[in-house]
């Protein structure tokens, strides 16, 4: 073999052997996040873990914006308290914290389920003054058959079947949405969910042209397996069907992948295989409210997972202020702000997502 030749064979025979050590490493990171996600979704029971352990477990296995998981948990046998993780906010997409309160609106109806199943009466209340949610704790309960979804609810964000969801399904799951000061409204309408669409489009291209928003993004993302279970936070880009990318590379090819037009693409495609969306809209425009509207949506999504509909959120002209007043008219909600949009539909599930641990969470 000439020399060159042999340079190269050499050259191509390390580049194997990089790659297939690579290959193998990324297997066994990707085994180590499927083994801690199906971990943090076994079955527990209070007995095993202590009740308010138990109680915080479930609560933080609720949506929460960008999985920051802005939360606090402290309390006894009597109540237990949800305080504001301001260090976790995302001021680019969430200014006035609007997604912060509904993630712990998210987490106190969790928590709330979680009480059920072990026997506990609750009631959730926002406190103005302390700027906490209180679960107060009582005896007696029967288990609410929503806590079995608690485990299994994801963000489903792939594209759907198409398949329309039957009224009385639809009708079940918002019924079970039902929470004060706050409506779901459903759009199943071909029409009505393009217009919709439009909205989620010219939004989703403000948000991908602001470097505020795309820097905070790529701050929560996590591009691989490794870095996912490093942090057991923010969004591994497995969860959304994108690609494992190494550390080194991610950051500059998201630059490359991530566009308006491609995410706009999505969007479509996303839409159009959905069966509806639900908008939920509360009655005023404070963070009391706001708690009320994510307890709302993790309702529908636990009754929705129980009846084998998935769903995702596109919040885009929700997130983006000043397409509010046209979604707003477009519903037919006069002054009230629409608060989170969600497409739901048949898909098959994805990866699910990582949480901090208990222990992490919960402060004297
Ligand atoms: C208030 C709120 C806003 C959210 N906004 C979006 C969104 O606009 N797009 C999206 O894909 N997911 C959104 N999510 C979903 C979170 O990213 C998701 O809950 C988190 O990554 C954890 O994943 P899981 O819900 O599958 O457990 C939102 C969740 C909440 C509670």
């Amino acid at each position: 073999m000439k020399r060159r030749n042999l340079l190269l064979g050499g050259g191509a025979m390390a580049a194997l052997g990089l790659g297939a050590y690579a290959l193998a490493r990324g297997r066994s990171h990707d085994n180590a996040y499927e083994s801690a996600a199906a971990a943090l979704r076994a079955p527990r029971s209070p007995g095993d873990m202590g009740e308010l352990d138990f109680l915080v477990h479930h609560a933080t296995l609720a949506a929460n914006s960008h999985n920051t998981q802005p939360w606090l948990f402290s309390g006894g046998a009597e109540q237990v308290t949800i305080r504001p993780d301001f260090s976790r906010a995302t001021p680019a997409v969430d200014p006035d914290n609007h997604h912060l309160y509904a993630s712990l609106g998210c987490a106190a109806e969790n928590l709330s389920l979680a009480a059920s199943a072990a026997g506990r009466s609750s009631a959730v209340a926002f406190l103005g003054e302390q700027d906490a949610v209180r679960v107060s704790l009582g005896a007696g309960a029967q288990p609410d058959p929503l806590f079995e979804a608690i485990v299994e609810r994801q963000c489903t964000r792939s594209v759907y079947d198409g398949r329309q969801v039957p009224a009385e399904d639809l009708d079940a799951i918002a019924a079970a949405a039902k929470v004060a000061g706050c409506s779901v409204l459903l759009v199943t309408d071909k029409l009505r969910m393009e217009q919709v669409l439009e909205l989620i489009v010219a939004a989703n291209t403000a948000q991908v042209e602001d470097p505020a928003f795309v820097g905070e993004l790529k701050h929560w993302l996590r591009f691989n397996a490794a870095e996912a279970v490093g942090h057991r936070d923010g969004l591994y880009s497995a969860c959304s069907g994108n690609p494992a990318l190494p550390s080194w590379i991610a950051g500059p090819a998201f630059g490359l992948v991530f566009t308006a037009d491609a995410e706009n693409a999505k969007c479509v495609s996303q839409v159009r295989s959905s069966a509806g969306f639900a908008v939920f809209v509360s009655d005023s425009n404070d963070p009391g409210h706001w708690v009320q509207a994510g307890r709302s949506y993790q309702r529908f999504a636990l009754a929705a997972t129980a009846r084998g509909v998935r769903h995702a959120f596109l919040n885009q002209p929700v997130e983006v202020a000043r397409f509010r007043p046209e979604l707003a008219a477009l519903l037919g909600t006069g002054d009230r702000r629409p608060d989170l949009v969600v497409r739901f539909g048949y898909a098959e599930p994805m990866p699910r997502s990582l949480r901090r641990p208990v222990a992490e969470v919960i402060t004297a």
